[in-house]
């Protein structure tokens, strides 16, 4: 892995801790690999500043980041309004629209985004694009119910898409989420409106939900090649 890429998103996750969180904050915690530097410093200042925080998570990987960190694990019933959620993403737009799911977490992180005041994203500088799918290649993640993928794929077709069903790695067949469903990747190009694409994709019965976060984020740091930061606000 590109150390450049990995100093960057060090750059983002520390920058996001130290302007988002507070003592006696209730934490969404993301998943995927940039939200890890995120939780590292989370860590860290719990201990050296003593901040008490709640972390819930969106995935399994999260559970593990958390607990493994020595943080206090908290859930939706428990905490059902959350403060800040820090996350990454698979590509960022103009208008902050997201593409997430790379790591095939979108379900728990949307129902953790929509709970929170503030989504704010830590990313690299490869995630940073003016219209989404410019840079983003493997298309839409798109989680659905395992009986329905095949007809799912065919109405993908129509709506101008070209779905692929996501198999595991490491075990013969489909990926199976935290959630006991499968994800279609389906490309759709470059997306002028994702609004509605999204909205057309939700009425689909069998989908469980879509990798477009429309309108949710509040703030988005990109780490960059040569170790500086940018951010974007809403
Ligand atoms: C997980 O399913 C995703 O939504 C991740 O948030 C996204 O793929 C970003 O992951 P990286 O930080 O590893 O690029």
């Amino acid at each position: 892995m590109d150390n450049l890429i990995e100093i960057a998103k060090k750059k983002a996750g520390i920058a996001a801790v130290d302007e988002f969180v507070k003592d006696g904050m209730v934490l969404g915690i993301g998943s995927g690999s940039t939200v890890v530097y995120a939780v590292n410093r989370i860590v860290e200042r719990v201990k050296q500043e003593g901040l008490k925080v709640v972390c819930i998570p969106t995935s399994f990987q999260s559970t593990q980041l958390i607990v493994n960190g020595g943080l206090i694990l908290g859930d939706l019933s428990r905490y059902p309004k959350i403060d800040v959620d820090i996350d990454g993403a698979d590509e960022v737009d103009e208008n902050l629209n997201l593409i997430k799911g790379g790591g095939g977490c979108l379900l728990q992180e949307k129902i953790i985004a929509s709970n929170s005041e503030k989504l704010v994203i830590v990313a690299d500088y490869r995630k940073n694009s003016k219209i989404l799918g410019e840079q983003w290649k493997k298309g839409i993640p798109i989680e659905v119910i395992p009986l329905a993928y095949i007809p799912l794929m065919k109405k993908m077709k129509k709506t101008g898409g070209s779905p692929i069903l996501r198999l595991a790695e490491k075990k013969a067949g489909p990926l199976i989420t935290d959630n006991g469903n499968f994800i279609l990747d389906v490309d759709f190009g470059e997306i002028t409106d994702p609004k509605v694409l999204n909205q057309k994709i939700k009425l689909l019965p069998g989908v469980v939900e879509t990798g477009l976060f429309i309108g949710m984020t509040e703030k988005v740091y990109f780490g960059q090649k040569d170790g500086s930061l940018i951010s974007r606000k809403r």
